[in-house]
């Protein structure tokens, strides 16, 4: 049994406040892409689920999410299903904003519900996909684009963009974890701990709500580069993640000025991202930066890609 788990870019990330069970409350919007990993569910050949990881390094085989999500099922069943072999072919960089990790979790979780024959009931799938991690529902219900709120779990689907997108993705060697970005958010920003969990912005306009405005409003690939061009900063973790990695300064403004584009980062980063009019001219423009043998690309892997996957149009090296 296979699966393509895709990956997603934030387009915003609006940090609203701490929240007492130490997660940050956020208002964000997803847009999926077509950058994905390939996943096969096969009968165990042991007495242990086994995974094997090939691909891209650094996705760790212990504690993976996609066995997580085995073990979710069985406890949530209650029924201890035979072992499986799983192989995860990494094309997503991990712990790079993309939301691999979890979009694998999401993928496993439905396959091995196939695989073993049971139906997680309609009411009990959201928490359990959330349970795994906060990005997981969005994958698990296999939405083109979200509002996102809560720490991650209120999803509200948005409806496709008319027209073609392209994404032009670079992931930057540096490794930046998601809790180490959030924590030096605080140290930077201390922002308020919401002890009844109403943020205090949600009642002002922001960028996530003219988005997600625009979303409603059918928007056209037009619209959301227009947008993406003459935003203020979308994501507010980005001052925590340049503390955390202040070459990201350096290769973001190398990028704009090179592409003559705004460049934008996704989630806890490292990634940064750029809409193009068209897959083929993200493919055009990401070959133009690798001929102009830029330093502030060294060891980046660049993913010029649409938003249907499943296999990237142009990739470098
Ligand atoms: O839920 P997930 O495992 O994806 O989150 C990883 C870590 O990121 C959390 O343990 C927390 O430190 C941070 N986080 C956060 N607020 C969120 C989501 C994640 O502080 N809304």
């Amino acid at each position: 049994m296979h699966a393509r788990p895709q990956a997603k870019v934030n387009l915003t990330l609006e940090v609203l406040g701490r929240r007492p069970d130490g997660y940050h409350e956020l208002r964000s919007i997803f847009l999926r892409i077509g950058l994905c990993d390939r996943l096969t569910l096969t009968p165990g050949a042991g007495p242990r689920d086994q995974l094997v990881v090939t691909g891209l390094p650094g996705t760790p085989v212990d504690g993976n999410l996609v066995l997580r999500a085995l073990d979710a099922l069985r406890a949530h069943a209650g029924v201890d299903f035979p072992p499986l072999d799983v192989t995860l072919e990494k094309h997503i960089p991990a712990a790079a904003g993309l939301g691999g990790g979890s979009s694998d979790c999401a993928s496993a979780l439905r396959l091995a519900q196939t695989a073993w024959g049971v139906r997680v009931a309609r009411r009990d799938e959201l928490p359990l996909a959330e349970s795994l991690g906060s990005d997981v529902p969005f994958f698990y219900f296999n939405m083109a684009a979200a509002s996102v709120s809560g720490r991650g779990e209120n999803l509200s689907w948005l409806p496709a963009i008319h027209g073609e997108i392209g994404v032009l993705l670079v992931h930057p060697p540096a490794r930046l974890s998601t809790p180490s970005v959030y924590a030096r958010y605080d140290g930077l920003d201390a922002p308020p701990l919401l002890r009844h969990g109403v943020p205090a912005k949600t009642a002002e306009a922001s960028e996530e709500n003219d988005l997600e405005s625009m979303f409603w409003d059918e928007i056209t690939s037009n619209d959301l580069l227009t947008w993406a061009q003459s935003t203020d900063e979308p994501n507010d973790l980005w001052p925590a993640a340049v503390a955390l990695e202040p070459s990201l300064g350096g290769l973001r403004s190398d990028l704009e000025k090179k592409t003559r584009r705004r460049w934008l980062m996704t989630g806890s980063g490292p990634t940064l991202f750029s809409l193009y009019p068209s897959p083929q001219e993200a493919v055009e423009a990401g070959r133009r930066l690798v001929s102009a043998e830029s330093e502030a690309l060294g060891g980046a892997i660049i993913n010029a890609v649409d938003l249907t996957g499943p296999e990237p149009l142009w990739r470098y090296p």
